[in-house]
């Protein structure tokens, strides 16, 4: 009885640890819409990177590389789908994944050139950055600005 009851335990154990290494290879489950996610997470933050004027210090320059930071989670965490009514639909087309990797690309770019300090490829990043927003409104959303 004790032996079985042993053997039961480690079991629920060892089932519990394949549970805990499969979420990690899974992504999350969306906690917010897509527009709450574009609205709140995503147009602050490229608005951020767009708007570079001149940074001096490494304080000025950190404010990018956290802002290409929230773009890149922000990107991830739309391939995900989200809560809104159509999200979970648009995140299973292959095109919207395409749109959110060519912006994942240029923000880990932006992110690159704010660690370099380097405001010429800051403004490249910037320009590959905005395509993927604009197909995928169009493609996806015509309604939206
Ligand atoms: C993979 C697709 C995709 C990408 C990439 C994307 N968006 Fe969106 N965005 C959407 C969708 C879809 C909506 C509308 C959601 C809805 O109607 O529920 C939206 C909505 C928005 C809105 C709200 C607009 C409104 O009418 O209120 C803003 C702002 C926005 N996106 C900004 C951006 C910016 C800035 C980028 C690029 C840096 C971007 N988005 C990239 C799919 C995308």
């Amino acid at each position: 009885m004790k032996r079985t009851f042993t053997g039961l335990v480690v079991l629920v154990f060892l089932s519990g640890c394949q549970d805990a290494t499969s979420e990690v290879a899974e992504s999350p489950e969306p906690t917010m819409t897509v527009m709450e996610l574009m609205v709140t997470v995503m147009a602050p933050a490229t608005d951020t990177l767009w708007g570079i004027d001149d940074p001096q210090t490494d304080a000025d320059w950190q404010v990018f590389v956290d802002a290409a930071n929230v773009v890149i989670l922000a990107g991830e965490t739309i391939k995900a789908g989200g809560t809104g009514p159509n999200d979970n639909k648009w995140a299973s087309d292959a095109a919207w994944d395409a749109f959110a990797d060519t912006l994942i690309g240029a923000a880990i770019d932006a992110r690159e050139a704010a660690n370099n300090k380097d405001i010429e490829a800051m403004y490249t990043a910037g320009e590959v950055l905005y395509p993927p927003c604009e197909e995928c409104h169009i493609q996806f959303n015509p309604g939206v600005q």
